[in-house]
């Protein structure tokens, strides 16, 4: 097969794509924020502990900043009108479950509440902060709490995955999961 190198601005081109999070915060005022994120990786699953790769613009980032707490909520394919609401860029003193008509309810261990449309959780809070450059950050969770809808805490993933039915993102184009390929 014939290789070309593409331009670095066509990096989604060559990417698998990333699983969509939404992911909420609150403000030190009490502002509930949510915002979607791609760029959210384990990078540890015992302890389980995520990386977030921010833009410091966001409501999120900032939020983050000042109160050290998250949640990673895990969006079905169905939510995604709900998701771009999400996506646009609100005053900070604007409460996004109202603008989204995502309904709240309170998180075991952090402050920021889930969104109880959305399957499975995970609470967090900030180990470190990294700066990449002048505009973005790497973020470390140490996820605190993990919780699920409960006819979906099933360990045959080929059943549970389809259930779960996460929302996969392509820079601008969003897609469903593929298919249940094998076993390791
Ligand atoms: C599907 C999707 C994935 C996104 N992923 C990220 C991401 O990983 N990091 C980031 O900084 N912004 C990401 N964004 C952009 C933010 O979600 C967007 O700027 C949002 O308005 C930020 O909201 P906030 O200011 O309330 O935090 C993504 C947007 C979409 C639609």
């Amino acid at each position: 097969m014939k290789k070309i190198v593409i331009p670095l601005s066509d990096t989604p081109v060559a990417s698998p794509g990333v699983p969509v999070y939404l992911i909420s915060t609150m403000s030190k005022s009490g502002v509930r924020n949510i915002a979607p994120y791609g760029m959210v990786m384990p990078v540890s699953y015992n302890p389980p502990i995520y990386a977030i790769g921010s833009d410091k613009d966001r409501d999120t980032y900032r939020n983050i900043v000042e109160t050290k707490e998250f949640v990673l909520n895990v969006p079905s394919t169905s939510m995604l009108e709900k998701v771009n609401v999400t996506g646009i860029k609100f005053p900070a003193e604007i409460d996004e479950f109202e603008k989204a008509k995502f309904t709240p309810i309170a998180a075991s261990q952090v402050k920021p509440p889930l969104i109880v449309e959305c399957r499975s959780h995970f609470e967090c809070k900030v180990l470190n902060i990294y700066e990449i450059n002048k505009t973005r950050v790497i973020i470390i969770g140490e996820v605190v709490a993990i919780s699920i809808d409960r006819e979906l805490f099933l360990k045959n993933f080929a059943k549970q995955k389809g259930q779960l039915d996460p929302l996969f993102y392509f820079h601008g184009s969003y897609f469903g999961l593929g298919r249940y390929v094998g076993k390791r």
